[in-house]
């Protein structure tokens, strides 16, 4: 499906660690999610389009997008698929690398991603801004949830399969979505409690 060892990687992983995946999102305390998807979908109008990047099972931010809106869920893993059409029948889903994928311009009003993109090798994240801000309507609204460290590339033992995480600083994902023409409406690093100790985020809400 994708040529880049590392997204395929992934892939992979998520397909291995579906319960074990579940389980460990349970443990987490502090979960910021809700209120950032809150912010998304109380911005949009009933009916839009949103297509989501890294959907994963479909709970909880696909199925809350989905109430309303017109949801896409797009995934690399066939098994987190799987479980999202179960969980979310109202919503459609791609299989596909999200990195490699191709849609039509200006086909969506809203792009969300949740905990995926610190799983995107940085280097590839210009041009992911740069798609997505050619997906969008003009005005479309984009929802990301970025790594924070600087990193080029980490593989290693995640939940008891291989993963791949990437991820740059806060002022590099800044100056990547203001250089892809968006711009930001609300942009803050969240930390919270993950079973394995204290993890940060970087939300950015911005307009294409
Ligand atoms: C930490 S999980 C988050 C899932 C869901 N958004 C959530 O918050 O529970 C990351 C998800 O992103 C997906 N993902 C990561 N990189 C991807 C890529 N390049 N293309 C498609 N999906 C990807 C993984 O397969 C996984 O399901």
């Amino acid at each position: 499906m994708t040529g880049d060892p590392r997204t395929r990687l992934v892939g992979d992983g998520y397909d291995a660690i579906g319960d074990h995946f579940v389980a460990w999102r349970d443990e987490i305390a502090g979960d910021p999610r809700r209120w950032w998807a809150e912010q998304l979908e109380s911005r949009l109008a009933d009916g839009d389009r949103v297509l989501e990047l890294g959907c994963g099972a479909g709970v909880p931010d696909t199925q809350l997008l989905a109430v309303r809106l017109r949801v896409t869920g797009v995934d690399i893993s066939a098994e987190q698929v799987r479980r999202a059409r179960a969980n979310v029948p109202d919503a459609e889903f791609i299989h596909a690398d999200f990195t490699a994928l191709e849609l039509e311009p200006a086909s969506f009003e809203a792009v969300a991603a949740f905990y995926s993109f610190n799983h995107v090798p940085r280097d590839l994240l210009a041009s992911m801004f740069s798609r997505i801000h050619s997906w969008l309507v003009p005005e479309g609204l984009s929802l990301v949830s970025l790594g924070v460290s600087d990193t080029e590339g980490w593989t290693g033992d995640w939940l008891g399969s291989t993963m791949f995480f990437s991820s740059f600083p806060p002022e590099t994902n800044r100056r990547l979505l203001l250089d892809a023409g968006f711009t930001l409406e609300l942009d803050e690093v969240v930390t919270f409690l993950e079973p394995d100790g204290e993890a940060s985020f970087q939300w950015i809400l911005a307009r294409s």
